[in-house]
C-alpha cells in the first residue's frame, strides 16, 4: 500500500515537472579539515563567482543565477545530478568531457570568462562542492530533476512581438526593459540576460530550447511554472534575438561560425533580427576567451 502511494505521489511529481526532492547535505554538515575547505570554496565561487574567482568572470553572472539556489534546485540543472554522470560523451565539441571540462565550459560560455585551469585548484573546488552535494546519487544514472523540466514545443511559432509584450510585463520588472539587470555597486541584485554583462552566444542559455524550459520552470523567480508553454517559447525567442557577447568560437564572420556551431533553428546566432545580424562583430560585445584556447 505505502510503496503504491510512494509510486502514485512521485508519478504525479514527474508529471507535474517536478521531481521528488533528493537528499541534498545541509551546508552547515560542510565538513572541517581541507576537504571542507575545498569544499567551502567551491561554494563561494558558485554564488559569489566575481568575488571569489575574478580572473575568471567575464560577466556580471554567477553559477548560481542559473543553477539556482547554490546548484541544489531540481529543474535548475542541480549539481548532484550532474556530477556522476561525467565523464561524458557532448555534442557540442564532439568528444569525451570530463566533469572539470563540463565546468570550463560554463566558465567560457555561461560566464563569458577565460577559464580556469584544467587541474588548477578553481576548478579542484568547484568538483568538490558538486561532489559533496551528490553524495548518496548513484553514478552514471540520470536522476529526475537534472537539467530542466522538457517542455511540448510551441504550438505556435515563437515570435518577437509576443515575447517583447511578455517580457515588459513579467520580466522587466526585475531583469529591466533593456534586460540589464538591476546591479547596485557592487552587487547584483537581478543579473542581466542580454547586453554585454551577460552570457555569450556559445552558452547553451542562449539557445532558445534551452532557455524556455528554465525559464518554464524557474522564471518568474519564486513563480515557476506560472507561464504557459507558448509565453516561455515566446520570451525565450525574444531574449535570445537580443544582442550579446560574441562566441568564443567565432570563425571569422557571423555566418561561417553559424554553419560550424549553431546550425540549427533554436539558434538565432547570424541570423538577422530587427534589422540586424546577430553576432555582426562590429555591434557584438567581446568574449574573454584567449586566442588559441582548445575548445
Ligand atoms: C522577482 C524578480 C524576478 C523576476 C520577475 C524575474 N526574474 Fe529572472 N532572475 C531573477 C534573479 C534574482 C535571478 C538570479 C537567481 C539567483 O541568483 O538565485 C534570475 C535569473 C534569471 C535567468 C538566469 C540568469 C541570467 O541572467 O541569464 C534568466 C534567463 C531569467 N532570470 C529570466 C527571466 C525571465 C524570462 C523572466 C520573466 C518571465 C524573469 N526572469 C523574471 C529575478 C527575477
Ligand atoms: C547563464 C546561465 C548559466 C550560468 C551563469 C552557469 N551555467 Fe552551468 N549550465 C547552464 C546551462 C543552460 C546548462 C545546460 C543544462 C542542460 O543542458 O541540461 C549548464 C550546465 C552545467 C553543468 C552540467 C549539468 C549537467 O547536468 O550535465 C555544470 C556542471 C555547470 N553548468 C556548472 C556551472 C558552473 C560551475 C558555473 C559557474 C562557473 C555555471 N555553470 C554557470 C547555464 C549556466
Amino acid at each position: 500500500m505505502k510503496a503504491r502511494l510512494f509510486i502514485a505521489v512521485a508519478a504525479a511529481l514527474l508529471l507535474a515537472g517536478q521531481a521528488p526532492a533528493p537528499t541534498v547535505p545541509d551546508e552547515a554538515a560542510i565538513p572541517a579539515g581541507p576537504a571542507g575547505d575545498a569544499i567551502r570554496r567551491g561554494l563561494a565561487i558558485f554564488t559569489d563567482t566575481r568575488a571569489a574567482a575574478p580572473q575568471h568572470a567575464g560577466n556580471q553572472l554567477r553559477c548560481a543565477n542559473c543553477h539556482l539556489d547554490a546548484g541544489r534546485t531540481a529543474g535548475a540543472a542541480p549539481l548532484w545530478a550532474a556530477y556522476g554522470n561525467f565523464p561524458a560523451f557532448r555534442e557540442k565539441n564532439g568528444r569525451m568531457n570530463s566533469f572539470e571540462k563540463r565546468v570550463q565550459d560554463c566558465f567560457i560560455y555561461s560566464m563569458n570568462a577565460a577559464p580556469p585551469p584544467m587541474g588548477g585548484e578553481v576548478l579542484l573546488a568547484v568538483s568538490a562542492y558538486a561532489a559533496w552535494l551528490a553524495q548518496g546519487q548513484r553514478i552514471g544514472v540520470s536522476p529526475p530533476g537534472r537539467s530542466f523540466p522538457a517542455i511540448a514545443a510551441p504550438a505556435t511559432p515563437p515570435d518577437d512581438t509576443r515575447g517583447r509584450a511578455l517580457f515588459a510585463e513579467h520580466c522587466a520588472s526585475c531583469h529591466g526593459e533593456t534586460g540589464q539587470g538591476l546591479i547596485e555597486g557592487a552587487t547584483v541584485v537581478n543579473p542581466p540576460l542580454w547586453g554585454p554583462n551577460s552570457y555569450n552566444w556559445g552558452a547553451g542559455m542562449a539557445q532558445v530550447d534551452k532557455a524556455a524550459p528554465f525559464i518554464r520552470a524557474n522564471m518568474p523567480l519564486g513563480s515557476g511554472g506560472s507561464l504557459s508553454v507558448q509565453q516561455a517559447w515566446d520570451i525565450a525567442w525574444f531574449i535570445d534575438g537580443q544582442v550579446r557577447p560574441q562566441d568564443p568560437r567565432f570563425a571569422g564572420d557571423p555566418a561561417a561560425t553559424r554553419t560550424a556551431h549553431h546550425n540549427r533553428p533554436w539558434s538565432r546566432y547570424g541570423t538577422q533580427v530587427a534589422g540586424r545580424i546577430l553576432g555582426d562583430p562590429t555591434a557584438t560585445p567581446p568574449h574573454h576567451t584567449p586566442a588559441g584556447h582548445d575548445f
